[in-house]
């Protein structure tokens, strides 16, 4: 049995209010939280007087392409409370990104900045189909990370009962699923082919778990994909979006009925779609960086701040608020091989629809004299074993989609790396 979309009238008011009233509540939002960003933070009244502009120039939406950007270095640059808004006292939680490319990049929040995300994340869960009578099991890591406390809040605001398992031992995330009667799991697209397999080893049907949706997020995962998890657990599977800068997850979320990209919860965050190259403001439908600025954050408001992910915006469907387009990659982990630009969404969508390869693969980067070259790695699936054919049938449809010669290197199940949270699509030997 799924789980069913809410009612009108389970919904916030402002969910499906008109355009106008949401327009307008931005517009009003907006102005108070540039001004406390600009009066507040150093950073912003810096950027904001190198540009001449000052928060009683925005007057309408189109004003806001006026002010600057800010960006992931900004938070590094100013490690690690100099981005805060509010004295320390008032901050009542931090989270942190691992900055394994980096420094570390951290965030704050208030007590009405954790009440306002709670709230955002039973929004969510509950467009998931989510109600106060369901069993949320989540996996997303608790700690720094904000995958884990996010959905917990969430989860729990909704009224629901939460199963605080978060990642790792993956034997015992089955029999937990199993024994306290999970009906939804929040956890990487990732991990949750791990959690499949271990069904499978324990000789488990995943289908008959007691699972009816997934939440999934906190990395790049491809239509194939879903359609993946959805056919071996007998689940919907649901898109969750979010980034630590910007809150943490439930910035926008999917709806069970139509699963046509995740709404963005715009009466909290408003989005834009750039040009990464020239800063350009595009219109709605055409692909480009995602850029947000919040609305109502006190601790750590964030005024354009460019996501680095690419997507677009699209009009409303179950929602009056718009929709992102599922996140293709983003802008840093674009590969180019021989003048080729491509995802490694691209390659996985690939690899999920040729029969016989599991969902597991990393993708390698050589260069070999002056060239570029690409071998995808992909385990076979558990009950197959899938000769020179397979790999020559991917090959073929890499090299025909998207117009890349790439080696195919099929393994055993097991090589390639299981991460508990995100997973590590490309390793770029180049780069090493
Ligand atoms: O990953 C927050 C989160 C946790 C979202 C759990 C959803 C579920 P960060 O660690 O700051 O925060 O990473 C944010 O992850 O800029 C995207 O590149 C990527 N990402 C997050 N959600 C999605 C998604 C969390 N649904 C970065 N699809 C973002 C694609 C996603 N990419």
């Amino acid at each position: 049995m799924r789980l069913t979309p809410p009612s009108k009238d389970e919904l916030d008011p402002i969910e499906i209010a008109s355009r106008d009233e949401i327009s307008a509540l931005q517009v009003e939002r907006l102005k108070s939280s540039l001004k406390h960003a600009y009066e507040n933070v150093p950073l912003f009244k810096e950027r904001f007087d190198a540009a001449g502009v000052e928060p009683g120039d925005f007057r309408s939406l189109e004003d806001l392409a006026k002010f600057p950007f800010c960006k992931k270095q900004d938070l590094r640059d100013n490690y690690p409370f100099g981005m805060f808004a509010v004295p320390q006292s008032e901050v009542v939680r931090l989270h942190a990104s691992s900055g394994t490319t980096g420094r570390a990049t951290v965030v704050g929040y208030t007590k009405n900045d954790i009440d306002n995300w709670a709230d955002l994340g039973a929004r969510s869960i509950r467009a998931s189909g989510g109600r106060r009578e369901h069993v949320v099991h989540v996996t997303y890591g608790y700690g720094l990370f904000t995958g884990g406390l996010g959905a917990h809040y969430g989860a729990e605001r909704l009224g629901c009962t939460v199963v605080p398992m978060s990642g790792g031992q993956t034997e015992r995330q089955v029999q937990i699923i199993n024994d306290f009667g999970a009906d939804i799991i929040m956890v990487t697209p990732s991990y949750m082919m791990a959690i499949a397999e271990e069904f499978e080893r324990q000789g488990l049907d995943p289908r008959k778990s007691p699972l009816k949706a997934g939440i999934f997020g906190a990395e790049p995962w491809t239509n194939a994909m879903r359609e993946q998890i959805e056919e071996r657990f007998d689940i919907d599977a649901l898109d969750i979006y979010g980034l630590s800068e910007v809150m943490g997850p439930g910035v926008a979320n999917e709806c069970l009925e139509t699963k046509d990209g995740p709404v963005i919860w715009e009466d909290h965050f408003y989005p834009e779609i750039i040009n990464p190259e020239t800063g350009e403001v595009l219109p709605d439908g055409e692909e480009g960086e995602l850029v947000f600025s919040s609305l109502t954050k006190e601790a750590f408001p964030v005024i354009r701040y460019r996501t680095g992910d690419l997507s677009r915006l699209l009009p409303g469907t179950a929602r009056s608020m718009r929709r992102m387009q599922k996140i293709t990659g983003r802008t840093d982990d674009m590969l180019i091989i021989r003048g080729v630009n491509l995802f490694p969404s691209q390659i996985e969508e690939l690899v999920v629809q040729t029969a016989g390869l599991s969902a597991h693969y990393v993708l390698e980067v050589h260069r070999e004299g002056a060239l570029d070259s690409l071998t995808v790695r992909v385990e076979r699936d558990l009950s197959a074993s899938p000769g020179s054919e397979t790999a020559r049938e991917l090959q073929h449809r890499i090299k025909g989609v998207l117009g890349v010669s790439t080696k195919i290197d099929i393994c055993e199940p097991g090589a390639v790396d299981r991460s508990l949270g995100k997973a590590k699509r490309v390793i770029d030997h180049r780069k090493l």
